[in-house]
């Protein structure tokens, strides 16, 4: 079983030609209200690719977009029975698209910044499950939950985006000591390093780098250059990127997660988990909006490499 621990949203989507810069005021045609947060996209992506067998653990506001998002996700066959409501609003994503698909996203967090590990029911997690991770909720729950999960014999997925901003070296070792295997994209990978005090080099060697000193998996994601794998007890492999027209890059990331968390819950090697998962986040860039493109177990296997 796959648990997520983590964020959900509401995103409100705006193409523009660009993306504004401060000051500046651009004008686009309309906006698409969709369903999002990292948490909850990755819940949804492992979802598809599963079948199933997935819980999301967070919390949604007392409005009428939190229920909207937890009804979502039971749609998608999630078990939401531990999503917490809590006063005030849902988290909402402010999310700008721009013509080559690049993204601009503020996320007023809401509910996500209220919530705590005492919403994972410790029952939920067990030596076959895989706890979820990303770093859209407070980090003192994060470490909570994956000192928890640890504890009952579960692997911790950590997904270091965004890079939180209290993140010291501290508390990055601290994370790192109950992560089996780190998810970061290539700002994401350069900001652990430097915070590990590790040499500057190319994505591959800091993966590598990063693996050996906390003996951890480290999987880079590198946009149109595929995705490294990097193990401490194995030579360091490379995936290469699947080829699409992009429309819109929001929630591939999530998506390459989610996927690569459902291969390792259940019992895929990492290198073909991510070569999957990195088949999802670039089916993901075809149409706008992050759960509205994911593709499902069987587009993911249709697809050739
Ligand atoms: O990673 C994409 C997600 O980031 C969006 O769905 C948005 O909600 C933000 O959390
Ligand atoms: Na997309």
């Amino acid at each position: 079983m796959v648990v997520v621990f983590g964020s959900l949203n509401v995103d409100l989507v705006c193409r523009v030609e660009t993306i504004a810069r401060p000051g500046e005021t651009v004008l686009a045609p309309g906006y698409d209200q969709l369903f999002g947060g990292k948490g909850a996209n990755q819940a949804v992506a492992a979802a598809r690719a599963l079948g199933g067998r997935v819980a999301m653990v967070g919390a949604v506001g007392d409005d009428a977009l939190g229920r909207a998002v937890t009804a979502n996700l039971a749609r998608e066959g999630i078990d939401v029975a531990a999503i917490q409501t809590v006063p005030g609003r849902t988290g909402c994503a402010f999310i700008s698209i721009d013509a080559a698909g690049e993204n601009a996203i503020t996320v007023a967090s809401g509910a996500n910044g209220r919530f705590t590990a005492k919403a994972l029911d410790d029952e939920r997690l067990d030596a076959r499950s895989v706890l979820v991770l990303q770093m859209e909720t407070p980090l003192a729950e994060n470490l909570a939950a994956a000192a928890k999960a640890r504890a009952r014999g579960a692997r911790v997925v950590v997904n270091l985006a965004p890079v939180p901003r209290q993140l010291d070296a501290a508390a990055l070792e601290q994370l790192l000591a109950l992560t089996d295997w780190l998810v970061v994209n290539e700002t994401e990978l350069a900001a652990a390093a430097h915070l590990a005090g590790l040499a500057a080099g190319s994505s591959a060697e800091q993966a590598g780098a990063l693996a050996e000193r906390h003996g951890i998996v480290v999987i880079a994601t590198l946009g149109a250059e595929g995705a490294v794998v990097a193990d401490p007890v194995a030579s360091l492999q490379r995936i290469a990127a699947h080829k699409v027209s992009v429309v819109d890059t929001t929630g591939a990331g999530d998506t390459f997660v989610g996927v690569l968390a459902a291969g390792l819950a259940t019992g895929l090697a990492v290198p073909q988990a991510a070569s999957r998962a990195v088949i999802a986040g670039s089916l993901a860039c075809r149409k706008i909006g992050a759960q509205s493109a994911m593709p499902t177990g069987a587009e993911i296997d249709a697809t050739e490499r």
